[in-house]
């Protein structure tokens, strides 16, 4: 098998990540803040040290406003729902995952005004500021496309947001772990992360940051195992978003996964996933018959790489990949119709191959042929 679909999630894991799931599961009983006994301590002391290993990565200066969820589109929707309200603008781009944009539609619904920043060919910053009115309270957005994989200027979006009083929301799913991300210097306010994708974690668990000072009224509320006497939600984070048992072996497959990471340095990871894409991209590129999608510079796009051939439906162009060479990718839409729609690849989808830290250069040549193959027979 030729593994090319780390944008959907990635494979394989570092083995201290399994390790660390393993060891949760066997030998630590004991649940987060439920309880006083030593078993008990360790699970809290577990989130506590993940959350200080999240905070680092992102330099979040207090641990403690981040709060973990299942995935980053339970965080979105935290964040989306329990912000805006009847008669709130909002702005995002046309290039939204669903996490994001169904949320959107729901509020829009109950009276959320939504606009659309085209960004399917780069943002637009003058657009944004036009784009801005009295009633916007949110900005919200993708750091990078899971459909062409270009990254959109995230440090420049977060200062016009400062400069117009505009929250600043960004999902990470596609960046976290690739792209450098600091809250201060990004001026990011609510910030969304998954932890089964660059940050090499278990699927699972995931997160939203809460700049401090900001507040959400909750979506889901229970257990914290704080102020058991109130019928309240503890108002502070993060149990304000917290409810119920967290995925504890989860959370320490993603610590585990933090610290490879670091152990491994973002330099060498960065290096690693261009030079994978780079020679991708140049192979792809000069196959007669296959159109690329994004913009191919390699400093601003994350080793995803979408394409087409003609007016093939891509999804009998992954079944071609899959049974000639056991290629796993993924063909369609990619739970981004808005997406393809700005690209105008509506229609037939777009293939897409991500490649990921522990790919082979042999296997990317490997996919280049095969596609190769593809064009021939599909042209
Ligand atoms: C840009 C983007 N946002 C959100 C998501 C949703 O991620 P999850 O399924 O981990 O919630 C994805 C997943 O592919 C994504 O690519």
């Amino acid at each position: 098998m030729i593994y090319m679909d780390n944008a959907a999630t990635t494979y394989p894991k570092p083995k201290a990540v399994a390790d660390a799931i393993y060891h949760q599961i066997l030998y630590m009983p004991g649940n987060a803040g439920r309880g006083t006994h030593p078993a008990a301590l360790s699970a809290g002391n577990l989130l506590q040290e993940t959350r200080e290993a999240l905070a680092k990565l992102f330099n979040i200066s207090q641990s403690e406003r981040i709060a973990f969820t299942m995935n980053i589109t339970q965080a979105l929707n935290v964040a989306l729902l329990g912000y805006l309200k009847p008669g709130d603008h909002v702005i995002s781009t046309d290039m939204e995952h669903n996490a994001l944009a169904r949320p959107l539609e729901l509020l829009r619904k109950t009276g959320v005004q939504w606009s659309r920043i085209s960004a399917g060919h780069g943002f637009d910053l003058d657009q944004l500021r036009r784009t801005i009115r009295p009633n916007t309270r949110m900005v919200c957005m993708l750091h990078a496309s899971n459909v062409t994989g270009d990254i959109f200027p995230i440090t420049e979006i977060g200062a016009i947001c400062q400069e117009y009083d505009v929250r600043f929301l960004v999902d990470t799913a596609q960046s976290a772990g690739f792209v450098d991300i600091d809250v201060q210097r990004d001026h990011i306010d609510l910030l969304a992360f998954t932890g089964h994708k660059g940050l090499l974690g278990p699927q699972g668990v995931g997160g939203l940051y809460l700049r401090p000072g900001l507040i959400l009224q909750p979506v889901i509320t229970g257990g914290t195992g704080s102020f058991s006497e109130s019928l309240e939600q503890p108002w502070f984070m993060p149990d304000l978003l917290e409810s119920g048992t967290m995925n504890l072996p989860g959370i320490a497959g993603l610590k585990a996964a933090l610290e490879f990471l670091r152990q491994t340095g973002k330099e060498n990871l960065l290096q690693q996933e261009r030079k994978h894409f780079q020679q991708l991209w140049e192979g792809l590129k000069e196959i007669p018959g296959v159109v690329l999608y994004g913009s191919g510079n390699v400093e601003q796009m994350t080793p995803v790489i979408s394409f087409t051939i003609g007016q093939t439906n891509s999804l009998e162009i992954a079944d071609y990949l899959e049974e000639k060479s056991h290629i796993f990718c993924r063909a369609g839409l990619h739970c981004a119709g808005l997406a393809h729609t700005a690209i105008g690849t509506f229609q037939t989808g777009t293939c897409r191959l991500s490649p990921g830290y522990f790919t082979r250069s042999e296997e990317i040549e490997r996919v280049i042929q095969t596609v190769e193959q593809a064009a021939q027979k599909f042209k």
